[in-house]
């Protein structure tokens, strides 16, 4: 029979750490700590499709705040919820009294006394900090405006379940320097591989995440590159990534985003430049014609609906090592 990561050497270890744990960005988490999570996800992956019920999480409850849309975020947790056996309230911030004023302390703290973890989905990162801070029980990210860690964990799921490894590997990231960006660069240095983003410039990505993931990339073997030119960045790249030119909480850049970023399309002319067997990834929603054009995002290279159903997957992953 098949071990568990759950059973595989060092791995109780592991698993003894990463309980009770927040997840908030991957800067926290060891490279073997966000390998554990992957081989996980991949064995809960399993077991799923193979219609086994696991139900560790029978009796838990997990509260998502969401201050923002959210499609995949949203349905991945809950559904991953209801199917490792607990269950999940959704929380619009406009619905609690968190949108009337009620301080983040306040809101954590007496969540914690109902709620057995907390994901949340806001604007600053701050918030998510202090709520982890006031909260008694483990919290999770669901994007900020700095990092989308749990984004980045399926992401490189999918990249393991199609490339068969990760060390080693290329990725491109083209577009904006954004939260998707940061947490991708970040796990990207943790476990091995090279990373480079082409963004225009005013659209950096955060100068004290790209100092932490050198250092993370110094002690793995991996690399990060920041530059200009996406087709400097893209030639053979296993993997091009990209995301919106306007996050949520930028839409009124919109028209001046387009403008600065019209070099940025990833389109066949640029990808041509990639590995023949080269990925395409974007964490969704995508606006088709701007950062992609449909010929890539529906072509053979894309993975985009792969990467959107490992999210729950690789959550699942996070739920059962922090919260079973
Ligand atoms: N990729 C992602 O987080 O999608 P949603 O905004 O739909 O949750
Ligand atoms: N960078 C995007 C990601 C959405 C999942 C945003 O923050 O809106």
């Amino acid at each position: 029979m098949r071990q568990s990561p759950l059973q595989t050497a060092g791995s109780e270890e592991i698993a003894a750490r990463l309980k009770g744990r927040d997840f908030i960005g991957l800067v926290d988490y060891k490279p073997e700590e966000i390998r554990y999570l992957i081989d996980l996800a991949i064995e809960l992956k399993r077991r799923h499709q193979a219609g086994e019920i696991y139900q560790p999480l029978k009796g838990k409850t997990l509260g998502m705040i969401f201050e923002k849309s959210s499609t995949r975020t949203r349905v991945s947790f809950e559904v991953g919820m209801y199917q490792l056996g607990g269950y999940a309230l959704f929380l619009s911030r406009d619905d609690i009294q968190l949108g009337r004023g009620e301080t983040i302390r306040d809101t954590a703290q007496t969540l914690s006394r109902f709620l057995d973890g907390i994901m949340i989905r806001t604007y600053g990162h701050r918030n998510v900090v202090e709520l982890a801070r006031a909260a008694t029980v483990p919290v999770i990210n669901g994007l900020s405006d700095l990092s989308h860690p749990c984004q980045a964990l399926a992401d490189y799921q999918t990249v393991l379940e199609k490339k068969g490894r990760l060390e080693g590997l290329k990725i491109a990231f083209v577009g904006d320097g954004n939260n998707v960006c940061h947490s991708l660069m970040m796990g990207a240095a943790k476990l091995g591989m090279h990373f480079v983003a082409a963004v225009p410039e005013g659209y950096d990505p955060d100068g004290e995440v790209v100092q932490l993931s050198r250092e993370a990339a110094e002690q793995t073997g991996g690399s990060v590159a920041v530059v200009r030119d996406p087709a400097e960045a893209v030639t053979d790249a296993d993997v091009i990534y990209t995301d919106v030119w306007a996050s949520m909480g930028f839409e009124h850049e919109q028209k001046e985003r387009e403008r600065v970023f019209r070099k940025y399309q990833v389109n066949d002319k640029l990808a041509a430049r990639a590995k023949p067997d080269y990925l395409f990834m974007h964490c969704l929603p995508a606006h088709r014609g701007e950062e992609v054009t449909d010929e890539i995002i529906d072509g053979p290279h894309s993975v985009v609906f792969d990467e959107a159903e490992n999210r729950l997957h690789a959550q699942k992953a996070i739920l059962v090592a922090i919260m079973a």
